[in-house]
């Protein structure tokens, strides 16, 4: 069934509703070959333009699954059949946690926006490493968003990145140490300089003992952000990944927003803002953090990706690799190959050769 026959029928569910009966769809499917391969045949596109490296990693496309869809990796197995170039899992939190009162997703479809404060409700981080560890193997990169239970202390967090880390690692090809929810209360107070410093030093230093004792290289650490930190903030981050010891290799940028636009009223629930009214701060965050990187450094860029022309603003902004959640709840899985179909077409019409020319040259 196509998804502008679906999309009416999940529309008058609740969000979290429609989002478990997907999920749980796709579980399913993950046990059914055939079926995954009809999936697969009808959603991915190959197309070696697309293909990128970062970080000894190979992206076959730009296009990822950001964070908070698979919470749990339960559909880890059939998330790459629709064509993902990545996906992120979690955020995971060590503890399992059941997050907020319900309701706690809200659509607005004639926004194309959405409102969550879940705050991490999770089977945490044992339940969800037993469950990599049963894939079959990685046909596109996983990275693992980790986060903080609501209960531990802020100045006790880094135990609770790291004793995630501890479960997770030898399942992830990269990490990412979300600071940036706004639903676990304080949790965005990481993001200050000092702070992120602390914490970050410890997850790195945690990285490389785990890296030995698994005998493999560190994994690659990404900062998730927020839209909301000022150009002063930003800077101090981007400095974190520049020199000789980056403490972290990579950026996603942005989560949720707090902030509402003036010019859109109605979107009147507390929590996290995403989808259309999020594109343009993020793809400004997105641009600050490329020039304070000098370009540098690989930026996941996601908030607000609705078309193939939302992906290439991102890129032109300065992201390397993309991301979308939102756009899923309003176009479809569809989404996600229409990107990649027009995307060449978008940066050669510009007089651009490759994807890598046609980025940060808006930021
Ligand atoms: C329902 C929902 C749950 C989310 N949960 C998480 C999460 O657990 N961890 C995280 O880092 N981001 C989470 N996000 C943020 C997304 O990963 C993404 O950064 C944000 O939604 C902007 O992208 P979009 O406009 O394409 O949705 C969530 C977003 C939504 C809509």
């Amino acid at each position: 069934m196509s998804y502008g026959l679906l999309r009416p029928l999940l529309f008058t569910l609740d969000p979290e509703r429609a989002h478990t009966l997907s999920i749980a769809a796709l579980e399913a499917l993950g046990h059914m070959p055939r079926g995954l391969a009809r999936v697969a045949r009808r959603y991915t596109l190959h197309d070696p333009r697309l293909a990128q490296d970062f970080w000894g990693l190979h992206f076959a496309n730009p296009v990822g699954l950001a964070a908070g869809y698979d919470k749990d990796a339960r559909a880890a197995v059939a998330l790459p059949a629709l064509g993902f170039g990545f996906i992120e899992i979690g955020t995971v939190t060590p503890r399992p946690q059941p997050g907020n009162p319900h309701p706690r997703v809200f659509r607005y479809p004639a926004q194309q926006a959405v409102i969550n404060r879940m705050g991490f409700p999770g089977e945490g981080a044992a339940a969800v490493a037993r469950r990599l560890a049963a894939l079959p193997g990685h046909p596109v990169p996983i990275g693992i968003n980790l986060g903080k239970n609501k209960d531990t202390p802020l100045e006790r967090a880094q135990d609770d990145y790291i004793s995630a880390l501890e479960l997770l690692f030898p399942y992830g090809d990269y990490l990412c140490v979300n600071v940036s929810s706004p639903n676990t209360p304080g949790l965005r107070l990481l993001q200050g300089e000092e702070a992120l410093r602390g914490l970050l030093n410890a997850v790195a230093a945690a990285n490389q003992r785990l890296a030995l004792q698994h005998q493999r290289p560190p994994l690659p650490l990404l900062l998730k952000i927020a839209p909301d930190l000022d150009n002063d903030n930003l800077d101090a981050i981007g400095s974190l990944a520049l020199g000789t010891a980056p403490l972290v290799h990579g950026f996603i940028a942005t989560n949720t927003t707090i902030e509402r636009p003036a010019s859109q009223p109605g979107l009147s629930e507390s929590g996290g803002l995403s989808g259309a009214p999020l594109l343009e701060r993020s793809n400004a965050v997105i641009a600050r953090l490329y020039r304070a990187t000098q370009g540098q450094v690989p930026i996941i860029g996601v908030g607000g990706i609705l078309s193939a022309a939302d992906a290439y603003a991102k890129i032109r902004a300065g992201a390397s690799l993309l991301q979308v959640y939102s756009g899923l709840i309003f176009r479809g899985p569809g989404l996600v190959r229409e990107i990649l179909e027009d995307l060449p077409g978008l940066w050669l019409r510009d007089g651009y050769p490759d994807l890598a020319h046609a980025r940060g040259s808006t930021a």
